[in-house]
């Protein structure tokens, strides 16, 4: 068993303003670990995500046994620089040097002067682009901005902690700026790959998927034969076996044709390589935190993040079967995946088979509406982050968690400067439901980094 810390929870539960105490949860080796976290938009699911991450891959490295995480990220934040920036500015006019250090650290303050300093002279808008988990970037919102209920104390340091970076490997497919300048923007532990598939990864079922290839034709038949049945992954070799069945001297067969067009894609998209040895499969590492980058620094269409998804998944079934080492899959805003069959596949996958390799699923939405019930139900823990998006989903939590009417409590707010300082009181708060059986309500640990 391994324990993260959560965050801080009510000494005593029934009274709202008593004692404060930290909250431990316990994480099994020997099965899944699944949680899900709800909440309506901006109030910090993505942000206590991170928050988790760190505990999960301090811990078990403690513990001796360090976990491949694997982080699906969906989205730049081009606020975070632009606060930082911000906090910069206004700390350097009210804070020596000396204090400045000694609030945030010397490494890190220097850092964030030399920061500061390359977006300011950047004029060719290569930078601005942080990702939602900027892991290796040291959280300097965190340190700066104040508790909503005690303005003596900062977000971190409401939990014992400052800033950090944690090493990070991000994952870009097809890139669309150049590595250096997204790893600049996400901070200095974090190394960026440009990330490609290649050829012996793919099944004859994802070059079908991907190029549209009919499935009652005689080119997909054959062409899974040379590929699936005789294991032949190269394009060239494919062709010279497709050309030499060839009959008519009249030119090539249509059916030949449509092989050559779909090894011609192979050869010349990027996402592509020969090199099994430069697979981004190869390069999932449980020395630093795996990011899979498909925000916009990655060209890729929404079917082909799921097919990455899914090969990562069977990779990671047998990295699990193989190493006995724990697998965290932490994915922001799962809805995305449960609209296209690949997607939907590498859940239910993880659901499924998860319990018996330890293959653990972290999972954020908005919404239940449109979730799968088998997520909630499969999920051992449920936590809920400032407030629910809609009515419906306090009905289908009421179901699935029995304490939920009498523990939960929302409050409503009475005008429109009551809601806004609700909000940014709600905000990184709410309730856990410990294996849905004993709900809580909670104050989640912050990140350390962005
Ligand atoms: N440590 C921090 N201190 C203050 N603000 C922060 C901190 N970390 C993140 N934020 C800001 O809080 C806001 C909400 O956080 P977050 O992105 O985690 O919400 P979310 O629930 O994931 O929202 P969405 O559903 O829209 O993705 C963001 O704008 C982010 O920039
Ligand atoms: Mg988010």
């Amino acid at each position: 068993m391994v324990r993260i810390n959560l965050g801080i929870g009510r000494a005593d539960p029934t009274k709202r303003f008593g004692e404060r105490t930290k909250r431990i949860l316990d994480l099994k080796n020997d099965e899944a670990n699944h949680i899900t976290l709800l909440g309506k938009s901006g109030y910090g699911k993505t942000t206590i995500m991170r928050g988790m991450i760190e505990e999960i891959y301090s811990s078990y490295s403690d513990a001796g046994i360090p976990p491949i995480i694997i982080v699906i990220e969906r989205k730049v934040d081009t606020s975070k620089p632009k606060k930082v920036v911000e906090i910069y500015h206004e700390e350097s006019e009210n804070l020596s040097s000396a204090k400045a250090y000694r609030k945030y650290g010397e490494g890190i303050w220097n850092y964030l002067e030399h920061y500061v300093k390359e977006i300011e002279k950047d004029k060719e808008l290569k930078y601005g682009l942080m990702g939602d988990f900027a892991i290796g970037f040291p959280n300097i919102l965190g340190k700066y901005t104040k508790m909503a209920s005690d303005e003596t104390k900062s977000l971190l340091g409401r939990h014992g902690l400052s800033p950090a970076a944690y090493p990070a490997r991000r994952f870009v497919f097809r890139p669309r700026r150049d590595l250096e300048n997204i790893a600049f923007d996400n901070g200095p532990l974090t190394e960026v790959i440009n990330s490609k598939l290649a050829y012996p990864d793919l099944a004859f079922e994802i070059i079908a998927d991907m190029n549209n290839l009919g499935e009652q034709t005689r080119y997909s038949a054959i062409l899974k034969n040379i590929w699936d049945i005789s294991k032949i992954r190269d394009p060239k070799e494919v062709l010279l076996i497709a050309g030499s069945s060839e009959t008519s001297n009249s030119g090539p067969s249509q059916t030949y044709l449509r092989i050559e067009e779909t090894m011609n894609r192979l050869k010349t998209d990027v996402l592509f390589t020969g090199d099994i040895d430069n697979s981004f499969l190869t390069k999932l590492t449980n020395k630093k935190i795996n990011i899979l980058d498909f925000s916009q620094n990655s060209e890729l269409e929404t079917y082909e993040e799921c097919l990455i998804f899914k090969l990562v998944v069977q990779n990671a079934i047998n990295v699990a079967i193989k190493y006995r080492i724990p697998v965290f899959f932490v994915v922001d805003e799962v809805q995305n995946f449960m609209k296209d069959k690949n997607g939907k596949w590498a859940i239910d996958k993880i659901l499924r088979e998860g319990r018996s390799l330890c293959i653990n699923l972290i999972c954020a939405t908005q919404y239940t509406d449109n979730l799968p019930k088998d997520i909630l139900i499969g999920s051992s823990h449920i936590g809920i982050m400032g407030k629910l998006a809609s009515n419906t989903d306090t009905k289908t939590l009421e179901k699935l968690i029995p304490d939920f009417r009498d523990v939960v409590d929302f409050d409503e707010p009475g005008s429109l400067s009551e809601w806004e300082n609700m909000k940014r009181k709600l905000r990184f708060r709410g309730y856990f439901s410990y294996n849905k059986d004993y709900t809580e309500h909670i104050e989640y640990r912050q990140p350390q980094s962005l």
